[in-house]
């Protein structure tokens, strides 16, 4: 079992506007020290991790992280257009701390450094993620059922939902089949 977390904080600048309603702490995420402490407990207490943050600040939060971390990239095909924006924001970055103890195997599926995904619809939280955001994150640190992960910002919550889902849909198709036969 490892100890995995995703950090998903208010982006640095965004806090006060995006969260100030919703944390007291919000404007806390306006300082890039929050941001490099917030790093430092990703690698102190946890053995891999995923941060996501926006393209503006990647140059700054990057050079806050160890050597050896990974970009990632979420494309967003469905992303909103504001009319006073002409080069429209479409892609988050997300940096990935790997554990070596889970390299990938050549038995399984190569893992993709980027995903292409809409916008999660989930109306009234901003910055839920979607379901295969999560997927994402979950296979590129190589997680297993069993493992220790803690998303670090729950927000919607929607992370946490895709966790349960992704451990499920990883159990045996024996005791898939199972649990159908029983609820039939
Ligand atoms: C980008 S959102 C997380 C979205 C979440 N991943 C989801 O899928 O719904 C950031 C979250 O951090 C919370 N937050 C803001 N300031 C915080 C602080 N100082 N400490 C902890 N959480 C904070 C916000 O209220 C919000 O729930």
């Amino acid at each position: 079992m490892i100890r995995a977390a995703f950090a998903d904080p208010p982006y640095l600048g965004c806090g006060q506007k995006h969260y100030g309603a919703l944390h007291p702490q919000a404007a806390d995420y306006d300082d890039p020290r929050t941001h490099h402490r917030l790093i430092q407990r990703l690698c102190d207490e946890f053995d891999c991790w995923a941060l996501s943050l926006h393209e503006p600040s990647l140059a700054t939060i990057l050079k806050m992280c160890p050597g050896g971390v990974r970009v990632g990239a979420w494309v967003k095909p469905f992303a909103a257009f504001k009319r006073n924006v002409t080069r429209a924001w479409t892609w988050e970055p997300v940096i990935f701390s790997f554990s070596p103890a889970r390299s990938r195997s050549v038995e399984q599926d190569t893992w993709r450094d980027h995903l292409s995904e809409p916008i999660a619809m989930r109306k009234g939280f901003p910055g839920a993620k979607p379901e295969r955001f999560s997927f994402w994150v979950f296979e590129g640190l190589n997680l297993q059922p069993g493992d220790d992960f803690h998303d670090l910002f729950p927000g919607s919550g929607a992370v946490g939902q895709a966790w349960a889902k992704w451990r499920r849909a990883q159990e045996p198709a024996e005791q898939f089949t199972l649990g159908m036969e029983v609820e039939t």
